[in-house]
């Protein structure tokens, strides 16, 4: 039979691409998402894809007694935990509703994990934790810096209950998976990011600039320490961070972890420029996107790009996929919503 896999917040961006990997993996799973941040068209677009129907649950993962009959009512082999608040501007006004989310979330799932023994998570941790990092590439021995945001913070906390659940109990086996910035969408253009409102995040932007949603993008900043002087960062297909998790459920199905609990950086390992992205986007998509550069963004980062030594060796896995796919892809997928 099928190894089944709770996937939590599987109808978001990363969890979907993650759910289509998974079922053609040969997994079977169940979605849980409360669709704060998503919407259902999503397990149809995962089941367009897969031709496979899909268990959705729409279930709050804070509402514990909920989550306790979905365990009770499942054998779950592992989980992969996706389900979070992730706005970082959000964060900041509503820093409560964060710590709330992010951190009670996880604490359902590792008690439940615990009682109904089920030791297996795979979990989204962010390259956030790193702040700006005092040397690049960042490898996962690089110090953290004090968090610049709720939302980063929670990650931190985050990891830190990992590390101590992980440390108390033997019979957890839980791997943190921390990206870098996952953009694109999949190649068939049946899901990719929804973001509600206003994007804050680079690609959403310029696609919605593209497609005339947004009048014109800023680029935030030209006078850093880089090449052309636009920030730094390490752009990954959503679909390559997706088969990680694929690969991360493997190796803790086949006892093949090295300590009970793991952690590995996912990116390509280089680093592009935000007008490297732009000048992409437009040569790949044939087309010219209204930008203008605008004083620096409160809060980022200079530069930041995964060491990928650790997740190339450990996990054998490698980004595939370059910025150019990245950026057909994330336009595909743009010109489909419109
Ligand atoms: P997303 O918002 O598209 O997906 C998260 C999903 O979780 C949403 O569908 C939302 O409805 C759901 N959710 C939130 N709170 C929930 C709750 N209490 N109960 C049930 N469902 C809930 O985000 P994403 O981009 O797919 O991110 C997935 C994970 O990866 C998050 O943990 C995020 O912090 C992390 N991450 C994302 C990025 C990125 O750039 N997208 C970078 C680093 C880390
Ligand atoms: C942001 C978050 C990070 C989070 C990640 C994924 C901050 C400070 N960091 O990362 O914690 O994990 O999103 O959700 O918010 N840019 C523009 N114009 C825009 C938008 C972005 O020039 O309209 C630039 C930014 O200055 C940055 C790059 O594009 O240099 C990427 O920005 P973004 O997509 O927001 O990601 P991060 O800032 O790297």
């Amino acid at each position: 039979m099928a190894n089944k896999i709770l996937v939590t917040g599987g109808a978001g961006y990363i969890g979907s691409h993650t759910a289509v990997e998974l079922i053609n993996s040969g997994y079977e799973i169940t979605i849980v998402d409360d669709l704060s941040n998503s919407k259902e068209s999503a397990i149809a677009g995962i089941e367009k894809i897969t031709g496979q129907k899909v268990e959705f649950v729409k279930l709050d993962l804070r509402d514990y007694d909920a989550l306790k009959e979905l365990f009770a009512n499942n054998k779950f082999d592992a989980i992969i935990h996706f389900a979070a608040s992730k706005a970082v501007g959000e964060s900041m006004q509503i820093p409560l509703h964060y710590y709330r989310n992010n951190i009670q979330c996880l604490l359902n799932l590792l008690e439940l994990m615990d009682e109904y023994n089920v030791p297996n998570m795979a979990f989204s941790s962010s390259c956030t934790v790193y702040g700006q990092p005092d040397q690049l590439p960042v490898t996962e021995q690089t110090p953290f810096k004090p968090a610049e945001s709720t939302y980063g913070n929670t990650k931190k906390i985050n990891e830190d209950i990992l590390r101590d659940a992980a440390r108390s109990n033997e019979k957890y086996q839980l791997i943190a998976l921390r990206y870098f910035n996952p953009v694109g969408a999949h190649e068939t253009a049946e899901i990719g990011e929804l973001p509600l409102g206003v994007p804050n995040n680079l690609i959403p932007f310029v696609t919605q600039t593209a497609a005339g949603i947004r009048e014109q993008l800023s680029i935030f900043g030209d006078d850093y320490g880089t090449p052309d002087g636009t920030a730094v960062r390490d752009y990954i297909h959503v679909v390559d961070l997706a088969k990680a998790h694929v690969i991360a459920v493997d190796r803790l199905l086949g006892k093949k972890n090295k300590a009970n609990y793991e952690f590995f950086n996912l990116g390509t390992g280089k680093g592009s420029s935000v007008l490297e992205v732009v000048n992409t986007f437009e040569r790949v998509n044939d087309l010219k996107l209204n930008y203008k550069i605008v004083d620096r963004r409160a809060g980022d980062v200079e530069q930041t790009y995964a060491d990928t030594t650790l997740a190339n060796e450990e996990l054998g896995w490698k980004a595939e996929l370059g910025l150019d796919e990245m950026m057909k892809s994330a336009w595909a997928w743009q010109q489909k919503l419109n």
